[in-house]
C-alpha cells in the first residue's frame, strides 16, 4: 500500500500564524506539524508517500522534506492549484496510487497510536474502505458517525446538533475504487468535495469498517487552542520516554 498526506488549503482558522506558511509547516512542539503524519504512516510500513500540497508552499515542503531520505521513506509531491476539498486533493493521486490500496492521512492530524495493526487489516479486506473514530467533547467541529450493532450507518460533516460523539478522524484507508468514486462526487454547499460524502458512498455500499482509536488524537489546525493542545500532547509523550 502507499501513503497520502493531504497538506493543503488556506490554513484560515489559523490566521494570522498562515498568512506567510502553510499550516502544516507550522510547530507542533519540537517538529513541523507535517513531521507527526509522515511518521506514523512510516512506522504502519507505508514508506512511498505523497504529499499534496498547493501551490503557494509546495516549495517549502520540498525545501524541509526532500526526497525524504532523512526520515527513511520515498516523497513524492503533487500540487492541488486551488483549494477544492479533501477529495478533490485525494483524486490529484490517482496515478501515484496505480489502481492498489492507499492510506490517507491529513497533514495535520496528530495520533498517539499506531495504524500498522489496522493497515494490516486493511491489506485482507477484499473490498471498501475503513476510518478510524475517537470519541470527543466537540464534536460539531469533525465529520460524525452514527454507529449501530457495529457497523456506521452514516456521517454527517460538522452536524449542528451531533448524534454521537464519535468524530471521524482524519486517517482514511481506501481501495482502487476511491478515485472512480471522487468523480462522482458534487461540491458541498462551501464548494467543496468533501472526504464524508466518498465515506458515505462506502457506508452506503455495505463496505466501510472501523476501528476506535484509543490514544489521544489531535487535530492540530482545526483551531488555536488545538495546535496548543498538540504541541502539549507531543511533549508529554516526550516526557515519558
Ligand atoms: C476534516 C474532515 C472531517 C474530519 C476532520 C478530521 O475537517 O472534513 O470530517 O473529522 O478533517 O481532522 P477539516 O479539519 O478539514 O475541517
Amino acid at each position: 500500500m502507499k501513503g497520502i498526506i493531504l497538506a493543503g488549503g488556506t490554513g484560515s482558522r489559523l490566521y494570522p500564524l498562515t498568512k506567510v506558511t502553510n499550516k502544516h509547516l507550522l510547530p507542533v512542539y519540537d517538529k513541523p506539524m507535517i513531521y507527526y503524519p509522515l511518521e506514523t504512516l512510516r512506522e504502519a510500513g507505508l514508506d512511498n508517500i505523497l504529499i499534496v500540497s498547493g501551490k503557494g508552499h509546495a516549495g517549502h515542503f520540498l525545501e524541509l522534506l526532500g526526497d525524504g531520505r532523512e526520515l527513511g521513506i520515498h516523497l513524492s509531491y503533487a500540487v492541488q492549484e486551488e483549494p477544492g476539498g479533501i477529495a478533490q486533493a485525494l483524486g490529484l493521486a490517482e496515478d501515484f496510487a496505480d489502481d492498489g490500496k492507499v492510506v490517507v492521512m491529513l497533514g495535520d492530524n496528530i495520533l498517539e497510536d499506531s495504524i500498522l495493526d489496522a493497515a494490516k487489516d486493511f491489506e485482507k479486506q477484499e473490498k471498501g474502505a475503513k476510518i478510524f473514530l475517537k470519541q470527543v467533547k466537540n464534536p460539531t467541529s469533525f465529520g460524525v458517525a452514527t454507529v449501530s450493532d457495529g457497523s456506521i450507518t452514516e456521517i454527517i460533516e460538522k452536524p449542528k446538533t451531533p448524534v454521537s460523539d464519535l468524530a471521524v478522524i482524519g486517517v482514511y484507508m481506501y481501495d482502487g475504487e476511491v478515485f472512480s468514486l471522487i468523480k462522482t462526487l458534487q461540491p458541498s454547499k462551501r464548494g467543496e468535495l468533501e472526504v464524508t460524502d466518498l465515506n458515505n458512498y462506502y457506508v452506503k455500499q455495505g463496505t466501510m469498517t472501523f476501528q476506535k482509536i484509543n490514544g489521544w488524537w489531535g487535530d492540530g489546525g482545526e483551531s488555536f487552542d488545538s495546535l496548543l493542545e498538540a504541541s502539549n500532547l507531543v511533549a508529554g509523550k516526550r516526557a515519558k520516554q
